[in-house]
């Protein structure tokens, strides 16, 4: 069969595959592959590589590969291509999570526009200032998160704002042994899933809400190279939520979580995540409830303007996430 003029090169499938493997997976194990090919970009979850123990694991794996794939989104626009995306387009094979065809020249605007910010984004476990996220900025993320099919929900009442802080408290402290145990061993390997330069530094604390919102992801591991910071007092808390609770909905929550971190890093907004309380089935549900509706919860995200910029964290070598497929 001939080339068509929008086929993909090698070039632009292996720029395609490294953009994906750029975006943000729980406690970064990339639990995913990509099989490129002139014509289209697969999208598959790798569940085995995903953290043990959480409640979550299942959802973990598919939001992550949600945030790839809305990355393979903007890197083929961004490239001029038009694509049809088929989510879960298989019944009989669950981990194929998505199939972006390419279609013709053109490619969304927006998402290609969103392309730039893919290399600069970060997970952001440092001290940021201590100010609000502009109502103005703020409506744009939220429309990001719609755009996708999830909703942003910005915890601005003190009540329900006191309550999950309670949550992500009360998860820290009744955490199962076997899961803290797995994620010490990711973070103390030869290569360790997040360094310490990702890690940021140890929250002091003092009693404050911002100690609690930043999630420690190695509390008394001592890790060498690790200070310790007071956070800002206040931090900005959100709740990405779906309507649904299915894999099809943790794909949209990881598309909306990419896209609107995406919007938020060219907005100069950081993030990080404290979703310790939805690691656990009873406390996810006592987050949803806390609602005046009935989102299901996704992420727990702060935001806010960063005062550090940590590295980029590493990934996996490209020969191990992906296949070339095709012609
Ligand atoms: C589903 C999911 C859950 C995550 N949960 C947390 C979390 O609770 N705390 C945290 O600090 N980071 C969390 N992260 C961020 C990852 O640890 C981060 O994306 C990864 O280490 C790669 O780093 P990067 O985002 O800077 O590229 C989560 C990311 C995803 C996609």
């Amino acid at each position: 069969m001939p080339y068509t003029d929008h086929a993909l090169d090698v070039p632009e499938q292996t720029a395609v595959a490294a953009a994906a493997a750029s975006a943000p997976s729980v406690l970064n194990a990339q639990p995913w592959l990509f099989a490129t090919g002139p014509d289209a970009v697969e999208v598959r979850a790798d569940p085995l590589r995903a953290p043990t123990g959480t409640a979550s694991a299942e959802r973990d794996v598919y939001l992550s590969c949600g945030a790839a794939l809305f990355t393979v989104r903007a890197a083929l626009a961004r490239l001029g291509r038009e694509v049809r995306v088929s989510v879960l387009p298989e019944a009989r094979d669950p981990l194929l999570v998505a199939r972006v065809a390419v279609t013709g020249d053109g490619g969304d605007p927006a998402a290609a526009a969103l392309y730039r910010w893919v290399g600069e984004r970060r997970t952001n476990r440092h001290p940021f200032r201590p100010e609000p996220v502009p109502a103005g900025v703020f409506t744009l993320l939220r429309g990001a998160a719609e755009r996708e099919g999830a909703t942003l929900r910005r915890l601005d009442a003190e009540p329900e704002y006191q309550r999950v802080l309670t949550l992500i408290r009360r998860a820290s402290l009744t955490e199962d042994d076997a899961v803290r145990e797995d994620r010490a061993a990711r973070l103390t390997a030869g290569t360790p899933a997040v360094p310490v330069e990702n890690l940021g530094p140890v929250p002091r604390r003092e009693g404050r809400d911002g100690d609690t919102a930043v999630r420690d992801l190695a509390p008394g591991l001592g890790l060498p190279g690790r200070g310790t910071a007071a956070f800002e007092p206040h931090p900005e808390l959100a709740v990405l939520e779906t309507p649904q609770d299915s894999p099809a909905s943790w794909i949209a929550a990881g598309q909306a979580l990419q896209r609107l971190l995406l919007e938020a890093t060219g907005h100069g907004v950081a993030a990080s995540f404290a979703n310790q309380p939805l690691e656990d089935a009873d406390l996810r549900a006592d987050v949803s409830s806390s609602a005046a509706h009935f989102g299901h919860p996704q992420m727990v995200l702060r935001l806010g303007y960063p005062l550090t910029r940590p590295p980029a964290a590493p990934r996996r070598p490209q020969h191990e996430v992906l296949r070339r497929v095709g012609r």
